[in-house]
């Protein structure tokens, strides 16, 4: 027989049959510190049947759970990692991680739920892209999933098609590319109708920021030049070309007032763009990652083709090594919003696509697995943030704006039980040799990392266990995103309201000129 449950939330709940109904359905985790986005506070959490049952303390249990101790450590909602791209075709060759391999390296990391891309790059149907890359998630993932929709143009069957991604399906975000001219590149005018559209069916808009036609030109500069390699990627993308996209996306949407949402921030620059946009009153999200918020463009100059390769993703990391500590202030005061990590890995036989041409190695570095660890390190350890600071930046905040919150992002009575116990005493060293990231290399490489996860609990099963894991394939949910999350659009509704009025005077009724005469 089968028990049916709706969560406090209403939200539908996977039935579970009665008789398997046991120890590992219940888990009480004892004694530790609950870290919310606004407090901290000392209480047992209770898990049954997926789902965060109690918080509180002395809580009276059923028999047969699983007891965690959790003393000394803290016990936080899981990761979401908002920008991945598991199982993605791109540049011309497939990611080296799928949804299995990709979710394994999220849940071993303190990740819980990941927000993956869907390109068509072929522009034939977005709606059979993001069919096909769902198939895929629901046969692979271990964790939960939800979707951003790429956009590479703009016309009546893309604004068809965004409608029922968002009103039938649970997608609220699309992203578009100021770069990767010729590729993926929108111009403006398209850009503008993708924000209106967006605007209109409550979607958030993400935009790679990044001026590619200027690129172009860059790159067949410093092609002249003789520059082959892959500091010509960087040489090749200067950050002002990062900052000057990044401003523009934001003046369009403060335009057309809707939202806009800057993917992977890179630079000082950008990140600046973003906090003036938010003081200019702007609705805008900025999105640092892990990669950019702890490691640094100088990897460009290594003599070692594989390791400069390896780090090659765009926007390029920054030649100032003062980047990344910057970044990471401005996530902690709240110019920056949360955080992703652009996982999007190649092998380095791929990247040797580019050998002989640095605009041909395949984009993108990893991170899912490292983020959390990475962030509670340079964010947490170097006091910059607190542990509340942490759980919004990691999880909360991305809840919020994609509309799952406090199903995700939370741990509270009813959420999903997506809960890591977090060790902030332990260390540990990053290296491609024990990371479950399924590619060659690893851009922290060597960095030890204090504050790791003891235990990662992804939909109410212990899934990873002082670095053991017990992941299954496949037990991974689509989480829809809701239309309209009030942490973005209810600004944007107020101000539609609030337009200027004409100025009442009385009608002229002077000469006018006769330009058919005077011409
Ligand atoms: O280098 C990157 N960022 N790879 C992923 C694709 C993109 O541009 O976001
Ligand atoms: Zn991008
Ligand atoms: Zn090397």
């Amino acid at each position: 027989s089968f028990s049916e449950e709706k969560s406090p939330l209403s939200l539908p709940v996977k039935k579970i049959p009665v008789h398997i109904k046991s120890a590992q359905n219940r888990i009480l985790i004892k004694g530790g510190r609950v870290v919310n986005h606004d407090r901290i506070f000392h209480a047992d959490v209770f898990i049954e049947d997926g789902l965060i049952k109690d918080v509180g303390d002395n809580l009276m249990i059923p028999g047969g759970a699983k007891v965690i101790d959790a003393k000394g450590k803290y016990v936080i909602p899981g990761g979401i990692d908002t920008n991945t791209s598991l199982a993605l075709e791109f540049m011309g060759t497939r990611t080296a991680d799928d949804f299995y391999s990709g979710t394994k390296a999220a849940l071993a990391g303190g990740t819980t739920m990941v927000m993956n891309f869907v390109l068509d790059a072929k522009k034939k149907s977005l709606l059979d892209a993001f069919e096909a890359s769902k198939s895929q998630a629901e046969l692979n993932a271990c964790c939960d999933y939800a979707f951003h929709v790429c956009l590479l143009n703009f016309n009546d069957q893309v604004g068809k098609e965004m409608e029922t991604l968002v009103n039938q399906k649970g997608v609220n975000s699309f992203k578009v590319f100021m770069a990767y001219k010729d590729y993926l590149m929108v111009n403006d005018a398209d850009m503008i109708k993708v924000f209106k559209k967006c605007k209109e069916l409550g979607a958030i808009p993400m935009v790679h920021a990044e001026n590619g036609d200027v690129i172009d030109e860059c790159q067949k500069k410093i092609k002249n030049l003789g520059i082959t390699g892959p500091e010509g990627h960087l040489l090749s993308r200067p950050e002002s070309l990062e900052a000057e996209a990044t401003n523009r996306a934001i003046t369009i949407a403060h335009e057309v007032n809707s939202p806009v949402y800057i993917v992977h921030v890179m630079s000082k620059s950008a990140a600046m763009a973003v906090s003036e946009g938010k003081r200019k009153g702007t609705v805008v999200i900025g999105e640092p990652i892990a990669a950019g918020l702890a490691t640094d463009g100088t990897h460009y100059y290594n003599k070692c083709w594989r390791h400069s390769a390896g780090h090659v993703m765009s926007p390029p990391l920054r030649e100032d090594v003062s980047t990344p500590g910057y970044l990471m202030d401005l996530l902690a005061s709240g110019d920056l919003e949360l955080t992703g990590t652009d996982h999007c890995v190649f092998n380095t036989n791929q990247k040797a696509l580019g050998k002989d041409d640095f605009s041909k190695i395949p984009n993108g570095v990893n991170g899912v697995e490292d983020r959390m660890t990475v962030i509670w390190d340079r964010g947490v350890g170097t006091g910059k943030m607190d542990p509340c600071r942490f759980v919004a930046v990691t999880s909360t905040n991305a809840a919020k704006v994609f509309n799952i919150y406090p199903r995700k992002g939370y741990i509270g009575k009813g959420s999903d039980a997506d809960v890591v116990v977090w060790d902030p005493d332990t260390s540990k060293t990053i290296s491609v040799k024990t990371h479950h990231q399924a590619v060659d290399f690893n851009i922290f490489e060597g960095m030890t990392c204090q504050g790791v996860p003891m235990v990662v609990i992804s939909n109410g099963k212990v899934v990873c266990e002082e670095g053991n894991l017990h992941v299954s394939q496949g037990a991974g949910r689509f989480v829809e995103t809701p239309a309209f999350p009030e942490h973005v659009f209810e600004r944007i509704k107020k101000r539609d309201g609030l337009n200027p009025a004409k100025v009442d005077r009385e009608v002229y009724t002077g000469p006018v000129v006769d330009l058919t005469k005077e011409l």
